[in-house]
């Protein structure tokens, strides 16, 4: 057996997804028969501190020397840990800390200079991401008894670490990724690192644990064959809701993503109302197709009062931009965004759910499904059904469902 070893080292601010990479990257190393350890300066905070003192931002303000010399001190003793257990048997350890400040880094380095060492800095200021990670933080146990005031003093404790904060530059080994986007910004190597080729594929590959797709159900607007809008459901849209309700009963679903049309929103209302533990996450990025100057119109009107209109989207579907609205190609990069707000939430939940609309779910197949452009406007995107795709480093899944 190969004796590399490897320290992996992240930083980023508070609420950027590194507990969650370090949870992925330990897990993909293992499944690769590599042992693998985190260190977690919060963990030790937690185990160490009373969590009244630990929570409250003024615990992580630079002037609080006493502060500042416990969360030292919570470092140092990760550090040996992690040494000791590169020593013995570990093969890679992951130190999973904020690591904000160069001088922090530095000492690591320092430190730690029996085995090639890389950092990863998570970066990510998307604002509805940020918020959902801090309402998650925020229900720990441990923020219990700020109650209302815990998403201030959290926001607080990130500006007390945006202080201090530098980017990673003179380090010898790191990557720089866009945490939501799974995309490198920057990477630097001064040394050979272990195990990388793997390691950059786990750091850039999508993974989604378990996405149920699915599309609104009936709406007035279906029955009348009428597009865009913000119409209701039917009786028979509400009936296929609660049929889905029952369906997912039996599983939990941690978050529901919607467009912010009441129609997907209303079929997630009746499935969440069904789990335990639930919640409604409504994206613009998710609404349906603009259709401009042909929204709330039948395909027959188009056809009648547009005949231009509907013989040239008819002849280039994909990328016909409706008079002030959208194309399927206009409309990719918002979709694919909202993917990703909802996959970078997937990597803790085991599943997930988006209900979207019928060009919104052929957008967001087409990203797992090889399609030509062109056939992309014509996938099949039933009501009666969903799609369940898993997509990992060891398992792809695609299937199409009934739920009644
Ligand atoms: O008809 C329902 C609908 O979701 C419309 O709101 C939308 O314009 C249309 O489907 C998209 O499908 P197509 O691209 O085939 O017109």
């Amino acid at each position: 057996m190969s004796d590399e070893k490897l320290y992996i080292v992240l930083m980023g601010l508070p609420a950027r997804g590194k507990s969650t990479l370090a949870i992925r990257l330990r897990d993909a190393f293992r499944r690769d028969g590599i042992s693998t350890r985190i260190f977690n300066n919060g963990n030790l905070r937690r185990i160490y501190r009373p969590l009244q003192e630990t929570s409250r931002s003024e615990f992580y303000s630079p002037k609080n020397s006493a502060a500042v010399e416990l969360r030292s001190g919570f470092a140092r003793m990760n550090m040996e840990m992690a040494k000791a257990y590169l020593r013995n048997s570990g093969r890679v350890a992951i130190l999973d800390a904020t690591n904000a400040e160069r001088a922090r880094r530095a000492i690591i380095e320092k430190y730690l200079d029996d085995y090639p060492l890389f950092f990863i800095e998570c970066i990510n200021d998307d604002e509805d991401i940020l918020k959902l990670s801090i309402q998650e933080k925020i229900n720990l146990p441990e923020f219990a008894h700020l109650k209302d005031k815990a998403a201030t003093e959290f926001l607080k404790r990130i500006d007390y670490y945006r202080m201090i904060y530098t980017p990673l530059k003179v380090e010898r080994n790191y990557i720089r990724i866009d945490s939501l986007q799974n995309m490198i910004i920057e990477e630097k190597h001064s040394d050979a690192i272990p195990f990388y080729d793997r390691l950059r594929d786990y750091l850039v590959t999508d993974e989604v644990k378990n996405l149920f797709l699915i599309r609104h159900t009936e709406t007035e607007y279906n029955v009348a064959n009428r597009i865009g809008g913000d119409s209701p459901l039917t009786k028979k849209g509400e009936a296929q809701a609660t049929a889905l309700g029952l369906f997912f009963k039996k599983k939990k679903v941690s978050y529901i993503f919607t467009s912010k049309k009441r129609r997907t929103i209303d079929t997630a209302k009746v499935i969440c109302e069904m789990q335990d533990d639930c919640r409604i996450i409504s994206l613009t990025e998710f609404d349906e197709i603009n259709a401009g100057i042909c929204e709330r119109m039948t395909y027959e009107d188009i056809e009648k009062r547009l005949p231009h209109v509907f013989k040239r989207r008819g002849a280039n579907k994909y990328h016909y931009v409706y008079p002030e609205g959208e194309s399927y190609e206009t409309m990719k990069p918002r979709i694919i965004q909202g993917v990703k707000k909802a996959f970078f939430l997937n990597r803790r939940a085991n599943n997930i759910m988006i209900i979207g609309h019928q060009a919104v779910n052929r957008m967001i197949l087409s990203h797992f499904l090889y399609r030509r452009e062109d056939d992309v406007p014509y996938i099949y995107i039933p009501q009666d059904r969903f799609y369940h795709i898993v997509s990992t480093q060891d398992k792809k899944l695609f299937e199409l469902k009934r739920y009644d």
